[in-house]
């Protein structure tokens, strides 16, 4: 039997204008995580995944070309020139929250290959596991920019430029973030997608948006790698007021930013797609207690701590 593991991510800067070409940062979040375990299975049984948590059953062989889970073990076990449909169980579990910007479904795929690849005693290397889960990110977002493999698949944090460039960079200073819940869930192909028409029918209301997000992104790498946290929170507050502008901010998200701010967090902004999922605030040691307890008060479901580093 072999086990194997994914992170969860937020995206700190960028979401929505890393999908026309801007810069944007997404750090992992090892407090949530999926787990893939594979077993051999009984002969002739072909390849089977189970998900638990999602009540699903995939036998691969039968299963249709864009079911994710049976197309990230078809292109996993290509990639390693195996056999088609070994004999074998893959158990998918996850407390990668679902539809809530956190790269639940990039974290299931990534598990799956990461434990194939052991299982099998291969090594993939993290842009090859990145590329191979960005297939089955298609398959879950529509027209997905990259971002959200890649952080999963590198485990570090990742400054990103849709299919230009994708680097891990350093953390000068570790930093804590408080990520809330709204409890709402949030489907990226859906808010990308309604973006999308808004932005072709006015690209000139958009464009100077996107770009103001993508100096802001850049600006959050050098101040993170210099350890200069403190501008980071302000520039979290510029990047929630472009994408409330960019239409896909809405109350309950709002609710929670302003209630981070009124904790003393250094900043806040939503987190991935929008309307709905989650917010990202930063807070220090010192005001993680009341920063929690006022976006509790202010409708949070859920709140992860989490560290950058
Ligand atoms: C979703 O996590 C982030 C978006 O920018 C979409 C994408 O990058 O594919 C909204």
């Amino acid at each position: 039997m072999t086990v194997a593991y994914a992170s969860g991510k937020v995206i700190l800067f960028g979401e929505h204008a890393v999908v026309y070409g801007r810069p944007a940062i997404a750090v992992p979040v090892s407090e949530v995580q999926a787990q893939a375990r594979v077993e051999p299975g009984a002969a002739g049984q072909g390849t089977v995944v189970v998900a638990p948590d999602l009540d699903r059953r995939v036998v691969v062989s039968n299963a249709p070309a864009d079911d994710p889970l049976a197309c990230i073990v078809r292109l996993a076990l290509k990639a390693m020139h195996c056999m088609p449909d070994p004999d074998l169980t893959i158990t998918v579990t996850s407390t990668v929250p679902i539809a809530r910007g956190m790269g639940s479904g990039a974290a299931v795929s990534t598990a799956i290959v990461r434990a194939l690849a052991k299982h099998f005693a291969h090594w993939f290397p993290s842009q090859v596991v990145s590329d191979l889960v960005y297939e089955t990110e298609v398959l879950y977002h529509g027209t997905p920019s990259g971002i959200d493999n890649s952080v999963v698949a590198y485990e570090k944090p990742v400054y990103f430029v849709k299919d230009q460039v994708r680097e891990v960079f350093w953390v000068g200073r570790p930093f804590l973030l408080a990520i809330a819940d709204t409890g709402i869930e949030s489907s990226t192909r859906e808010v990308v997608a309604d973006l999308r028409q808004r932005y072709q029918s006015d690209p000139d209301r958009y464009l100077p948006l996107f770009d103001r997000m993508g100096e802001i992104a850049v600006t959050a790498r050098s101040a993170i790698e210099q350890g200069q946290i403190e501008g980071l929170g302000r520039l979290m507050d510029e990047n929630h007021a472009l994408l409330q502008e960019l239409g896909v901010s809405c109350p309950e998200l709002d609710r929670l930013v302003v209630a981070a701010r009124e904790g003393d967090a250094l900043g806040a902004k939503l987190s991935g797609a929008g309307w709905g999922g989650n917010v990202i605030a930063l807070i220090t040691q010192e005001t993680v207690g009341r920063v929690s307890m006022m976006m509790r008060l202010a409708g949070a479901r859920r709140i992860i701590i989490t560290e950058v580093r």
